[in-house]
């Protein structure tokens, strides 16, 4: 069979291809393998259980079990459940924002593509325009998404050390170079993979530089706030008229449900509306469906407060006593953990390469990520991104500490 240069683009090996898999295999059975690689959310008692309750209570309605499961909704996403959305994020954040705002996507995934090369690639006059990442590491899901080559320009970021084997990127606004081919500023925030939160002051200061280009600033929250707000510092979440902000259900605990959000100026919630429409008919019913009743009561910003974000929290800082303890001795940093559920290693001395790495510990039964992969839209080959493993802590503990003592071991084996 002979496929398209589409099949080129978007069926090849790209990162995100070979960690869903082995995400996936992991996941369904493969108990064997240690995964420390994926971005799969803990599998919380108390979310679950509220989760089971209101299914429950679908079930036990059979109006509503048939609407569910037997009606289209509309391409914006269901009702209902964006207008509860706008008012909890009046009311929790104070952020002037209507329904007209609002439009879902099937996983925030797909919103990041639709997004990307709406406001980036070719344009009818003929000009091209690119994504610009200004700091990077950056989340690995961005990086194959351009229906056009070289749609990510990104930026180095500036390190600084901190005590205890801590470090800290942030943006280098020096080096920063918005032009007229920039069609938008793109981070996220939490940033996947390092937990870094970029302070207040960088990200207004970002949206000061869109503004004065007359572009946007995407800001992906997928582990941000109201919910799953799995981020434990101080950070205020930005919104303007000239902000695009991303939010997902499934750091939650519910990436099965596959429901994005995607917040913005009307003409841009319309045209994916429209989009939507062309591409999926319509969006799934369950994740709002489930959710919607803990939106509208503003149930779902305490259940992140008080239940998830303190799950996290205690599972970073058990992963980071083990490391400590196993890495003692060892040339290693670990990006200070403010947020989201990774920890990023860095290996100043390491005499391999990270994916050399990577290979070593997959043979071993544990998966991480080669923190290469992080650098979508680098130009240059920053010998650091080959020194550096991305590490989920959000599985179960027995299998993390016992996948931290195999990559204590390989990386004191590799000298
Ligand atoms: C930073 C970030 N953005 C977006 C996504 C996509 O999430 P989903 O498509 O499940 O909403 C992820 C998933 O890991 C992520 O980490």
């Amino acid at each position: 069979m002979q496929f398209s240069s589409f099949c080129d683009r978007f069926a090849g090996q790209a990162g995100i291809v070979q960690l869903m898999d082995d995400l996936g295999k992991a996941m369904s059975g493969d108990r064997d393998v240690l995964m420390l690689g994926g971005g799969n959310p803990g599998h919380i008692p108390e979310v679950q259980q509220f989760i089971h309750e209101r299914l429950q209570r679908i079930l036990d309605n059979p109006a509503e079990f048939s609407h569910v499961i037997g009606d289209y909704g509309p391409p914006q996403g269901d009702v209902a459940f964006i207008q509860a959305l706008a008012g909890l994020l009046r009311e929790e954040l104070n952020w002037d924002i209507g329904p007209e705002n609002i439009v879902l996507t099937a996983g925030s995934q797909p919103g990041f593509f639709y997004l990307f090369n709406m406001l980036a690639g070719e344009f009818k006059d003929g000009s091209r325009k690119h994504i610009l990442l200004p700091l990077t590491p950056e989340y690995i899901g961005y990086a194959d998404l351009g229906l056009t080559d070289d749609l990510f320009h990104s930026n180095r970021p500036e390190i600084e050390i901190l005590d205890g084997h801590y470090f800290k990127y942030h943006v280098n606004f020096d080096e920063l170079q918005v032009t007229t081919e920039t069609g938008a500023l793109c981070v996220s925030r939490p940033t996947n993979p390092t937990g870094n939160v970029l302070t207040d002051a960088e990200t207004l200061h970002l949206q000061e530089i869109a503004d004065s280009h007359h572009i946007p600033l995407i800001i992906d929250n997928a582990y941000g706030l109201p919910f799953p707000d799995i981020i434990f510092t101080e950070a205020k979440p930005l919104w303007t008229a000239n902000t695009i902000v991303c939010m997902s259900l499934s750091k939650l605990g519910l990436p099965g449900l596959r429901t994005g959000i995607i917040l913005g100026p009307d003409e841009l919630v319309k045209a994916i509306t429209n989009i939507n429409a062309v591409l999926s008919l319509a969006l799934g019913n369950f994740g709002p469906a489930l959710v919607q009743d803990i939106v509208t009561s503003g149930e779902i910003t305490r259940l992140s407060r008080t239940i998830i974000r303190p799950f996290y929290e205690e599972k970073a800082k058990q992963a980071l006593a083990w490391l400590h303890h196993e890495l003692d001795g060892l040339d290693y940093y670990i990006h200070k953990p403010e947020g989201a559920i990774f920890l990023w290693l860095w290996f100043p001395g390491l005499k391999i390469s990270s994916q050399e790495l990577y290979q070593r510990l997959k043979e071993r039964g544990v998966l991480v990520i080669s923190g290469h992969h992080f650098f979508p839209g680098l130009k240059e080959d920053w010998e650091h991104r080959h020194q550096c493993i991305r590490v989920t802590y959000s599985m179960n503990p027995n299998q993390v500490e016992e996948g931290i003592k195999i990559i204590a071991e390989e990386v004191r084996k590799a000298g």
